[in-house]
């Protein structure tokens, strides 16, 4: 829980406020000079500041000051004696939140620190959007389960290369994102990455669609057209659901893969490609091989790194970073006011199987998002489905199977996390149970917020 940092020299001043706010039911930690102040702001969690302007040593204005740099977002209200308005005045100028004139009037004093922790409340609500919004232009990934940093890994030490990859995993779990997440993280990333849904466009139009024509190609052919292996030239071509490629396109772009070179529809000459390609499937390519309905030998020269995307169900762990980070998105996108899941959706979010996989999870929160009444994505916004299904009684999850050697920084967070989605966001009963003071969890989720950037990749 936040506190209130009441700073003032006189003990008297400081008991008073202390009495006046622990009867609001609020936290209070208090300092005798500006020096003593910026101590605490450094290792509590603080919502609000409230300072006596005149102190010896460190005074309420350069306290003002000092915070900005180390807790810009911690509002500060000064307490400013009768004739010092302009001061105040001042200080509003300089940053602080609001003042209020001594002698302090208790319902006075209340007012302003309640709208200050809203402030307080909102500002760090809008600094999480904020980080999503920018983590999602830069098309982040989230991945924080053990499977998804793996194969995160795995996909950054491809994305240098020009090899050809082969993205394969069920529908909706990120094959996509992970292209264009892979494309961005290339040395091609500067030029484009074009896209073709090979299962989208009707077989006749397709080749023309890859590969371009020449005028007179077809009757109606009038000029040329360029097709997507010339849109793509220097940067990427990504093949979505590769294996519903025609069997004549099959050859055509097994052609591409082992010599580089293609012809335009009607055209005579020989054309260089210069593409690295990314191919994605949510069928399993072994059978189609195995069923006639991919060629096998273009199955070897697409599968030369393949990387398999596993289904949300089995990392569970991504969870809750995906439903905040997509929260984030369609907020911003819709222009709600949503910033955040409260601790009953999260657990019916973290319980559900998932079928749909993240387009699924999306889809709901979207729908959340939209109908939200309060700042956060309730219960009883999400799907029916969501709502009823039965938690399946998660067994270990991966996210808590630690080899030796893993730092203990993770093993602790990992544990904390565990164990506080298993409390239902309960810091007081989590920090119980694995033996730590509830500050500690808060300490250190603090450290998290502050660390978030580092957690998504992108
Ligand atoms: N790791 C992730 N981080 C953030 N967003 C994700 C992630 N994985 C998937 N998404 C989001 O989920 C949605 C579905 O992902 P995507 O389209 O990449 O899945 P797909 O595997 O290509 O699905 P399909 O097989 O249906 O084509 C997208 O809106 C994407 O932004
Ligand atoms: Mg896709």
């Amino acid at each position: 829980m936040v506190s209130i940092l009441v700073v003032d020299d006189e003990a008297p001043n400081r008991d008073a406020l202390e009495r006046i706010f622990a009867r609001e039911g609020w936290n209070v930690r208090t300092a005798c000079d500006g020096r003593e102040a910026l101590d605490v702001l450094r290792d509590a969690d603080v919502g609000v500041i409230l300072t006596d302007l005149k102190m010896p040593g460190m005074d309420g204005m350069e306290l003002l000051r000092a915070a900005r740099h180390v807790a810009p977002d911690v509002p500060v209200i000064l307490a400013t004696a009768y004739g010092t308005v302009d001061v105040a005045v001042g200080a509003m100028k300089e940053g602080a939140w609001d003042f209020v004139a001594k002698p302090l009037r208790r319902a006075e004093v209340v007012a302003s620190v309640q709208r200050a922790l809203e402030q307080h409340r909102l500002a760090a609500e809008n600094r999480v959007l904020r980080a999503e919004v920018a983590g999602q232009q830069a098309d982040a990934m989230v991945g924080r389960s053990d499977a998804m940093r793996l194969l995160l890994d795995e996909a950054r030490q491809v994305a240098g290369s020009v090899a050809t990859v082969l993205l394969t995993g069920e529908s909706g779990t990120g094959k996509g994102t992970l292209a264009r997440w892979i494309h961005t993280h290339s040395a091609r990333s500067a030029a484009r990455l074009v896209t073709v849904n090979c299962g989208a466009i009707p077989d006749a139009l397709l080749e023309s669609e890859l590969f371009g024509y020449e005028p007179g190609a077809f009757t109606g052919a009038v000029g040329r057209k360029e097709g997507r292996f010339d849109a793509a030239a220097g940067g990427t071509l990504f093949l979505d659901e590769v294996t519903e490629l025609p069997a004549a396109l099959q050859v055509k772009l097994l052609r591409v893969l082992q010599d580089g070179e293609y012809e335009r529809l009607g055209g005579t000459r020989t054309l260089k490609a210069d593409v690295r390609i990314l191919a994605a499937t949510n069928r399993d390519p072994e059978r189609e091989v195995a069923d006639g309905r991919l060629r096998a030998d273009l199955y070897y020269r697409l599968n030369v790194i393949r990387l398999d995307v596993p289904p949300l169900r089995g990392r569970r762990a991504d969870i809750p970073a995906l439903a905040r980070t997509l929260v984030g998105r369609h907020a911003a996108r819709h222009g709600r006011p949503v910033a955040g899941i409260d601790a009953d959706a999260m657990a019916l979010l973290e319980g559900y199987a998932w079928p749909g996989n993240v387009r699924e999870l999306e889809n709901a929160l979207e729908r959340a998002v939209v109908l939200a009444r309060g700042t956060h994505v309730a219960a009883g916004d999400l799907p029916p489905a969501v709502r009823h299904a039965t938690p399946s009684v998660p067994d270990t999850p991966d996210s808590l199977r630690f080899s030796p050697g893993t730092p203990l920084a993770i093993v602790e967070r990992r544990m904390i996390e565990a164990t506080l989605a298993q409390c239902d966001g309960d810091r007081s009963l989590a920090a119980n149970l694995l033996g730590i003071a509830a500050r500690t969890i808060y300490r250190r989720e603090a450290e998290w917020r502050a660390g978030r950037d580092d957690e998504t990749t992108g």
